[in-house]
C-alpha cells in the first residue's frame, strides 16, 4: 500500500517535471499567408517534444475540434464534422491539417492542441485566420467631363469592385501618387465591401506631359490582386481632338468596334515602338499603363 502510494507521488512528481520540460514551443502555421476564398490552406502545427512521446493533437475552430491525430489509435486520425470546414484526409497528418474549398465564413481563430504522451503536458497556439475575397473585376475610373482647361478643377471617382478585405485604392496623377485622396469603404449585403474614392485636382499646364494629363486608379489587395484603371486628358493646344480612353468602363459598342483594328496593329506596333517593354500592367507598380499605351497608339494611328 504504501510502495504503490510512494510510486504514484514519484511518478506524479515526475509528471509535473515532464510537463515543464517535455514540450515546448507549440506554433500554429498557415501556408499560403494569404489565405483565398475557395482556396486550400495548410494549418502546420510546429512543435518541440524534447523527446517525448506524442499522445495527441487536436485542431479547432473558435472552440470546436475538427480534426484529430492521436498516433496509438487505429485509424490514427478522425475528422469531426463543423459546417464549412473540408479535411483534406490525403495531406493531413500529425503535423499538418489540410483544408480545402475555404468560405469566408471560416475566417477567425484557429488552434492546434498538443499533449505529450505520460506527462499530459499540454500546450496550445492559436492564430487569426483571415480569408480574402479578391475582387472579381477590375476599379472603375470616371471623371465628370472629358477635358479641362487649365485652372479648372477635375473631379473624377474610382470605384472598386466589391472584396474582402475592402480593396486598397491609389490614384496617379501622371507617375505620382495622389496622398490626399481619402477612401470610403461601402459594405454590401454578402459581407463584401466596395471602395471608392475622390479626386479633386486642380489643373495646370505643368500636370501636361508631353500633351497629356493622366489620372491612374490602382486597386490592391495585399499581394493577392492588383489592377488599374486610367483616363488621358490631352491639351487643346497640341491635340485638337481631345481623346479619353478609359481601360475600365469605356463604351462598349466603340470598343468593339475597334477591337478588331487593334488586334490587327498589334502584330505591328513592336516594329513602331521600338524599345517598349510588353509586360502586363501588373507585372510593377511603374508599368501600369503599358497595356493602354498600346490601345493609345492603336486608336491614334486609326485617327480614332
Ligand atoms: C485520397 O487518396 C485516395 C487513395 O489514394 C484517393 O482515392 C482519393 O481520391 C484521394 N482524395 C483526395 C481528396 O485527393
Ligand atoms: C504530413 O503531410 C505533409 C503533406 O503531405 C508532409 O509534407 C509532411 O512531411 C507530413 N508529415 C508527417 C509527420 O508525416
Ligand atoms: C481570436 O482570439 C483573440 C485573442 O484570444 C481574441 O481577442 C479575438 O476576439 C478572437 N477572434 C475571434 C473572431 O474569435
Ligand atoms: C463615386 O461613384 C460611385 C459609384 O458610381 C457612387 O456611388 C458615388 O456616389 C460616387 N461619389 C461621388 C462623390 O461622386
Ligand atoms: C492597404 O494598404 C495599407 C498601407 O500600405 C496596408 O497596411 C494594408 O495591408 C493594405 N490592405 C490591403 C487589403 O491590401
Amino acid at each position: 500500500m504504501l510502495g504503490r502510494g510512494m510510486i504514484t507521488v514519484s511518478s506524479l512528481f515526475m509528471m509535473l517535471i515532464g510537463g515543464v520540460t517535455s514540450l515546448r514551443d507549440v506554433r500554429l502555421v498557415v501556408e499560403p499567408a494569404t489565405v483565398i476564398r475557395g482556396g486550400t490552406a495548410a494549418l502546420i502545427c510546429y512543435r518541440d517534444m524534447q523527446g517525448a512521446p506524442l499522445y495527441t493533437v487536436k485542431w479547432y475552430r473558435g472552440n470546436h475540434e475538427f480534426y484529430r491525430f492521436t498516433p496509438l489509435e487505429e485509424p490514427n486520425n478522425r475528422v469531426f464534422g463543423l459546417p464549412g470546414i473540408y479535411v483534406d484526409m490525403n495531406q493531413s497528418n500529425g503535423t499538418q491539417v489540410f483544408l480545402r474549398r475555404l468560405d469566408l465564413s471560416l475566417a477567425g481563430n484557429f488552434s492546434c492542441e498538443v499533449t505529450a504522451d505520460s506527462s499530459f503536458a499540454t500546450q496550445i497556439a492559436t492564430k487569426f485566420v483571415d480569408i480574402i475575397a479578391p475582387p472579381t473585376l477590375g476599379p472603375v475610373l470616371k471623371a465628370d467631363k472629358d477635358r479641362y482647361q487649365p485652372g479648372e478643377i477635375l473631379r473624377a471617382n474610382c470605384t472598386s469592385s466589391p472584396g474582402r478585405p475592402a480593396t486598397n485604392l491609389t490614384i496617379y496623377i501622371n507617375e505620382d501618387p495622389l496622398r490626399s485622396s481619402e477612401t470610403s469603404l461601402h459594405p454590401t449585403e454578402s459581407g463584401l465591401f466596395w471602395a471608392s474614392v475622390q479626386v479633386n485636382l486642380k489643373v495646370t499646364p505643368e500636370l501636361f506631359h508631353a500633351g497629356r494629363l493622366r489620372v491612374g486608379c490602382v486597386a490592391t489587395v495585399y499581394d493577392v490582386y492588383k489592377k488599374s484603371a486610367n483616363l488621358d486628358f490631352f491639351t487643346p493646344e497640341t491635340d485638337p481632338v481631345p481623346e479619353r480612353i478609359t481601360l475600365n468602363g469605356g463604351s462598349s459598342s466603340s470598343r468593339s468596334f475597334n477591337s478588331w483594328i487593334f488586334l490587327f496593329l498589334l502584330f505591328f506596333l513592336p516594329m513602331l515602338v521600338s524599345g517598349q517593354g510588353y509586360e502586363t500592367f501588373d507585372t510593377a507598380f511603374g508599368d501600369y499603363y503599358d497595356e493602354e499605351v498600346r490601345e493609345n497608339i492603336a486608336l491614334s494611328l486609326v485617327g480614332g
